[in-house]
């Protein structure tokens, strides 16, 4: 049966990505993914397919139908596929093919590595594609770090947070463009996060 490789390329930074990784991304004929994972790889000269929000759906199931016809094709994600990664959509179309993942280094781990927190001990929470809703507030009284990979701008979850009366002086951490030459880590009030100008790209903590 073909098969469809699933590949975590880490946070963005080519250090973080898996030996393993590079050798299938490296030997595959097709990569499929977001610009900035495609551009990870300028030295395979194969085929690329380039995948957004928009195009989604349309891309995965042109890549399902190359590997059904004997391509070889790997399906880059970044961070991890499986924490709000392509896994889930993927795994919805996939029809008569074999999936294997490969993991890669997830922003939320990166993130808990640089803050120094055993996320073991922490509630690692994505509202990706779904919008901020109270659902979290029951979490954030239970003394572990709350690791949030936000739904679009972290200014909006710290207004919500306010709005559903969070004390505004809580101790918050915003993880921006990990890995990246630009990378930016700070430890603010909850209130501060309102004051600056951060990236879709970013991990928040609340503390
Ligand atoms: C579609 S999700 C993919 C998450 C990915 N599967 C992972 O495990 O990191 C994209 C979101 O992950 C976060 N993210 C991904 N890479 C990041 C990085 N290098 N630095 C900070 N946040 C990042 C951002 O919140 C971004 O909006």
């Amino acid at each position: 049966m073909s098969k469809l490789y699933i590949i975590g390329i880490g946070p963005g930074s080519k250090e973080y990505i898996t030996l393993k990784a590079q050798k299938i991304a490296d030997s595959s004929e097709v990569l499929v993914g977001s610009k900035r994972a495609l551009d990870l790889f300028p030295e395979n000269e194969g085929e690329k397919l380039e995948l957004d929000a928009q195009n989604m759906e349309k891309i995965l199931k042109l890549s399902i139908s190359y590997v059904s016809s004997g391509k070889s094709v790997a399906l880059l994600s970044t961070g991890d596929p499986g924490f709000s990664g392509v896994l889930r959509p993927i795994s919805k179309l996939k029809d008569d093919i074999e999936l294997e993942v490969i993991p890669g280094i997830s922003s939320i781990q990166l993130c808990a590595a640089k803050l120094q927190i055993p996320w073991d001990y922490a509630d690692l929470v994505t509202l990706h594609g779904k919008g901020i809703t109270t659902d979290i507030m029951g979490l954030l009284e239970n003394g572990k770090p709350t690791i949030i990979l936000p739904n679009f701008k972290v200014n909006e979850i710290a207004r919500f947070l306010m709005d559903k009366g969070v004390d505004s002086g809580r101790e918050v951490a915003i993880c921006e463009k990990l890995s990246y030459p630009d990378e930016r880590i700070v430890k603010i009030a909850l209130e501060d996060v309102l004051k600056e100008e951060f990236s879709y790209m970013c991990v928040m903590v609340i503390f």
